[in-house]
């Protein structure tokens, strides 16, 4: 298979490669990936996750928000801005969820800013793929986690989470991007560099 050059062509790589995962499979990595998290001493002591609702074929993200949020954190999650930026809100239990921009569910409490996530100690994001030697993100193309990253502070430890071989190399990186310090695969959780 040729390299791809381009974050268009890549993506368009990954997103049908995440379209043939059947069902049960992704349940399954979904399920390690929220269980090798869980093990983890910095994610069960985070009193202040930001985290996200997964949608379509992303690794799913509901049974971690649902454990997190009963072991007692508190989990914000991000609520789309028309101009592409996150703010966010709190969820607090299944109930309180609702369809926003674009039919990605959003907590229905208050929206909390911009700034909310600089408060986070653990930060959990969506990613496409993800470089293995810089961390460099590949997003869905708004460029709304670039500029959530921007304002978390470098001590803060931010995982994407990945379907297994989606922590490649050669991820295209352009000046603005954020990269991330930690994958969360099925197969366990890698530290970046
Ligand atoms: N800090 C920022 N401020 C404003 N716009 C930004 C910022 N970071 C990224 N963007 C916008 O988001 C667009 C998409 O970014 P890109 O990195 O390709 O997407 P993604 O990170 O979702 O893969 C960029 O072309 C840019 O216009
Ligand atoms: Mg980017």
């Amino acid at each position: 298979m040729e390299r791809p050059v381009d974050k268009l062509e890549l993506r368009r790589e990954i997103r049908s490669a995440r379209r043939a995962i059947p069902e049960s499979e992704r349940r399954a990595a979904s399920t390690a990936i929220r269980e090798n998290l869980l093990d983890r001493p910095w994610v069960q002591m985070a009193g202040l996750v930001a985290c996200y609702w997964s949608a379509e074929d992303e690794p799913s993200t509901h049974g971690l928000v649902f454990a997190l949020w009963k072991h007692g954190a508190t989990v914000i999650l991000p609520v789309l801005r028309p101009d592409d930026d996150l703010d966010w809100a709190v969820y607090d239990g299944p109930d309180t969820l609702a369809p926003g921009r674009l039919g990605i569910m959003e907590p229905i409490d208050t929206r909390r800013g911009v700034d909310t996530i600089r408060t986070a100690a653990l930060v959990v994001v969506p990613a496409l793929a993800v470089d293995r030697t810089t961390g460099v993100r590949l997003g869905r193309g708004g460029g709304s986690y670039d500029r959530a990253l921007a304002r978390v502070g470098p001590n803060v430890p931010v995982v994407a989470l990945l379907h297994e071989g989606e922590l490649i190399d050669g991820v295209p990186a352009e000046p603005h991007d954020r990269p991330v310090g930690f994958a969360a695969l099925p197969s366990g959780i890698v530290r970046i560099g």
